[in-house]
Order: C-alpha cells, then sequence, then structure tokens
C-alpha cells in the first residue's frame, strides 16, 4: 500500500460497500482481525450495544457480530423481520432515527442495496451492510483475511470466481482490485457483474497493479488461478429462479477438473451456505484445498476488527 496514503478515521463511519473503505483501510481491519485472532481481546466495547436489523436469514454474519460484540465487551441485541416489518409495519427513515437513539451501531441485513443506503442516510449512528442484494462487504473482508492468511499476500495473485455475478461477487471484485489482485469471473451470459461496477473495479484496479477479467468460460477464468471461489446460483431472494437459475448455471460447477486447471496449490472458498452438486462438487468443498471453515471462522475475527475501528476509533 502506498505509505502516504492517509487515513481518514474509521470511527463512526458507514461501511455499506466494501469500496467505502480505502485500500490502506482494509489492511488495517485485516492486520487488527490478525491481531485479535492472535492475541487477546480487551472489553474495548464495553457499554456499546449494536443492532442486528435482518431481513433474510443468517448463520455466520449474525453469530460472528453477536459473538465479536460479547468478546470486545459490548452487547448486540438481533431484531428479527416479523419484530421489526422494516418498511411495512414502520417506514426504515423511522426504524433508522429510533435505533440512534437506542443503540451505539447497527448491522444490517437488506433485501435492496437501498435500505441499508436509506438506513445510513437517516440513522445517525454507524450502519454497516451485514448483506443486501448489491454487495456482501463484511464477507469479502473475512475472505481477504483468509486469503492473506494462506498466501502470505494479495499482491499478484489471481481469484477466479465462478458463477452468479452476485452481492458476494461483486464485493469481491472491488475487495481484490483495491489490494492488487487480478480478478477473473466466469458467469453465464446475462448473469455477470453490471458494467458499471465492472468499471469502477477497474479503475480501483488501475492504482492497485490488479486487474479485472469478465468471460463465460470457467475453463479460461479458472487456468491456474490463486483461488477459486463460488456461490450459490440463487442468492436469497431468489428462491423463485432456482430452477431456471440450475438450468442456466449447468456447466458452472466448480467441480475437480475445475480445480485441476488452477495452480497446484490454490485454495478453494465458498462463502456458505453451499449447495453441493450445484454450485460445488462435494469432494471439492470436502477436499484439502477447500477452506471454507477458515473463511466461515475470519468472519468472526474480522467482524471484530471492523466494529473495533468504527466504534472504538483506531489504535486498537
Ligand atoms: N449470495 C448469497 C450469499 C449468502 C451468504 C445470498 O445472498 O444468498
Amino acid at each position: 500500500m502506498p505509505g502516504e496514503e492517509r487515513f481518514r478515521r474509521l470511527r463512526g463511519r458507514d461501511l455499506l460497500s466494501i469500496a467505502d473503505l480505502s485500500p490502506g483501510e482494509i489492511r488495517q481491519v485485516v492486520d487488527a482481525a490478525l491481531r485479535l485472532k492472535n492475541g487477546g481481546s480487551a472489553p474495548i466495547l464495553a457499554g456499546k450495544t449494536l443492532a442486528l436489523l435482518f431481513e433474510k436469514p443468517s448463520l455466520r454474519t449474525r453469530v460472528s457480530f453477536d459473538v465479536a460484540m460479547r468478546q470486545l465487551g459490548g452487547y448486540a441485541l438481533y431484531l428479527s423481520p416479523a419484530e421489526v416489518g422494516l418498511g411495512e409495519r414502520e417506514p426504515v427513515k423511522d426504524v433508522a432515527r429510533v435505533l440512534s437513539r437506542q443503540v451505539d451501531a447497527v448491522a444490517a441485513r437488506t433485501f435492496k442495496q437501498e435500505t441499508v443506503e436509506e438506513l445510513a442516510r437517516w440513522a445517525d449512528v454507524p450502519v454497516i451492510n451485514a448483506l443486501s442484494d448489491g454487495e456482501h462487504p463484511c464477507q469479502a473482508l473475512a475472505d481477504l483475511l483468509t486469503i492473506y492468511e494462506k498466501k502470505g499476500r494479495w499482491q499478484g495473485l489471481t481469484l477466479c470466481f465462478v458463477g452468479d455475478g452476485n452481492n458476494v461477487a461483486r464485493s469481491l471484485m472491488l475487495g481484490s482490485a483495491m489490494v492488487g489482485m487480478t480478478f477473473r469471473i466466469a458467469s453465464p451470459p446475462g448473469y455477470g457483474v453490471p458494467q458499471a461496477l465492472v468499471d469502477k473495479a477497474r479503475h480501483l484496479a488501475a492504482a492497485s497493479g490488479g486487474a479485472i477479467v469478465c468471460t463465460d468460460s470457467p475453463q479460461e477464468a479458472a487456468r491456474g488461478a490463486d483461488v477459486l471461489y463460488t456461490d450459490v446460483w440463487a442468492s436469497m431472494g431468489q428462491e423463485g429462479e432456482r430452477e431456471k437459475r440450475r438450468r442456466d448455471f449447468a456447466g458452472y460447477q466448480v467441480g475437480p477438473e475445475l480445480v485441476a486447471l488452477a495452480a497446484p496449490d490454490a485454495i478453494v472458498m465458498h462463502d456458505l451456505p453451499a449447495h453441493r452438486g450445484e454450485e460445488i462438487a462435494d469432494e471439492v468443498i470436502e477436499g484439502p484445498q477447500s477452506v471454507v471453515f477458515d473463511q466461515a471462522e475470519n468472519k468472526l475475527h474480522v467482524l471484530k476488527a471492523v466494529l473495533a475501528f468504527i466504534l472504538a476509533g483506531e489504535g486498537v
């Protein structure tokens, strides 16, 4: 990272897209996560409360936020969709202003990116995107931590994403671009990352020495890659399209033949939950190159770092 990069304070900031962080800040968060993972946790968030406002199911992200707050001495309050009725029982802007009077930050998992953005517009406290249809920045941070742990660097590595140009792919594309990785994505026609986002990622990659490659050929994308990544073909909220997507994504499974095309020491990643036999073969997700449970664990460490920076400020 450029030594002269000036860090804006992360304290009090929203995290709606991974591109809300600078490359240096991503590095700071990952370094802090590694310190927290390998050392102890001081109760730096004592007296702080995080609201978990979730419109969709969650295992890893919800548990990670909850355990992260507890390990740092704070408290997390889960609010189910039925309790809040975000935008239905109560307008988003009212929920944002009520929570701002009662908690110190909000982590929101919403169907629409616009909803998490609207929350952030009206809230006086920081809002963290805990997954929307647009992005999953917390996942990308956990993944960058995992890649850094396994490979010791980002610069010059190639990450190949096979599948839907969804929330996870988009945050990974932007994150990879910022840290100097080459990001290749293979998606069936019509399922790629929107062009505006590809352009944004290319712009970020130009500054970091990274690159963005979009193709419809999984083989072309996988050849020589250091990281093979996939995610479900139908994301939460797209359940009605599952059958059509199963047909459209035929040939886009990360199976042993694709793994064989990647670098011999490639790691295989998936944000989970996985559909074995669809986007990933059982023998691959259970195989020796799979690091999916490291990714799941690392979400806890990285979210501790994110919360520490956003709620307690720098110097943690
Ligand atoms: N793309 C998936 C990620 C789940 C963590 C979804 O949005 O359902």
